[in-house]
């Protein structure tokens, strides 16, 4: 390939998979080290937003980059048990908004086939955040100046969580430029999308093996299949579905065996990479800086693959 052809093609790469980011905090250090950003925590009521609210936000003035997160296991996990990785992602210039499912009078919503009501919700609520947020930010910081950049957003789910977030970038895909898929699971979405958003998928071993939580054809493999190009997918060797989680939510799980875990499992070490893989990814096309070597350079990651597969080139 010549040189001209070759600045063509990673211009148009650049293009697709970065944001341009003017204005926008940049982290710059390693994304598997803690970010050096302090961060809050701010609650917002589902009386007084749409849903429930968990905000992890840095606490330093300046125009940060949006993760809009919910967490899984079809919704009974509220996003209060992914408090450790969603404050590290925080800390490396991002405000987290973490959404949890409909509260328990709306039980019914939560069934296969309602997946559309779920759905409003969240755009609700996501039109809620971009008008409040910065807000209610300044009224905890008793200072305004700190700027959640709602047009540097991307979407960031687990497990089932990860069925109204496919939902909604169906319905509109313009708000989000990025969509971190953390052992995804999807029982609706059945057509190849036909937008191009950035995706990271994650998969785990033992959450497709008994007790499984993840049924392999709707998983992290189904979400890359129908994905579009830019995408990347991993599949972790020797962890599990809860891992992820904050140790009381983690113990839980393992009480009651709802998903196959690694009983020797290093979990510090595993949500420290779980942390750092989110945070390259969202650096990178959120903030503008690339950092895709911390993913796709496959032997430096802090643990073992069985599949990694990704699509660039577009
Ligand atoms: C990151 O911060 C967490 C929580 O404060 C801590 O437990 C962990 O050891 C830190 N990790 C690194 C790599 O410094
Ligand atoms: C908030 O800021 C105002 C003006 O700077 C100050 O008078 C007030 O004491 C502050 N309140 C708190 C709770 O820090
Ligand atoms: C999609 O989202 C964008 C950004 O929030 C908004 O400006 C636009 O009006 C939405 N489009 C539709 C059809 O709702
Ligand atoms: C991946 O990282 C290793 C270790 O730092 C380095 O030797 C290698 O050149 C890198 N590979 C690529 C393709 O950048």
């Amino acid at each position: 390939m010549d040189r001209l052809t070759w600045a063509l093609l990673s211009a148009t790469f650049t293009a697709t998979l970065w944001a341009t980011a003017q204005g926008i905090y940049v982290d710059t250090g390693n994304p598997y080290d803690n970010g050096t950003l302090e961060v809050n925590t701010l609650t917002i009521s589902q009386h007084d937003a749409p849903l429930l609210t968990k905000v992890y936000y840095p606490n330093k003035i300046d125009t940060y980059a949006v993760l809009f997160f919910t967490g899984g296991l079809l919704g009974y996990i509220p996003v209060e048990s992914y408090s450790i990785v969603l404050k590290a992602v925080a800390s490396h210039g991002f405000v987290v908004v973490g959404v949890d499912y409909l509260p328990l009078a709306d039980e019914r919503d939560r069934t296969p086939g309602q997946v559309g009501s779920q759905t409003k919700k969240y755009l609700e609520e996501l039109q809620w955040v971009t008008q409040h947020l910065e807000e209610r930010i300044a009224l905890q910081l008793n200072q305004s100046g700190l700027v959640p950049a709602f047009d540097h957003l991307a979407v960031g789910c687990h497990s089932a969580g990860c069925d109204p977030i496919v939902d909604m970038t169906e319905k509109n895909h313009t708000f989000s430029k990025a969509a971190l898929f953390l052992e995804p699971f999807s029982y609706h979405f059945k057509t190849p999308v036909k937008f191009r958003m950035s995706a990271f998928i994650l998969g785990t071993e033992f959450s497709t093996q008994k007790p499984m939580c993840i049924y392999p054809a709707e998983g992290y493999n189904h979400f890359y299949d129908f994905w579009q190009c830019p995408k990347i997918v991993m599949n972790v060797k020797g962890h599990g579905h809860c891992e992820i989680l904050d140790p009381p939510t983690y113990a839980e799980c393992k009480f009651a065996k709802a998903c196959k875990i690694n009983p020797d499992a290093d979990l510090k070490k595993y949500r420290s990479f779980i942390q750092g893989i989110s945070a390259a990814f969202l650096t990178t096309t959120l903030q503008g800086r690339d950092k895709l070597q911390y993913i796709t350079n496959t032997t430096l990651l802090p643990v073992q693959l069985l599949e990694f597969k990704k699509d660039l080139d577009c």
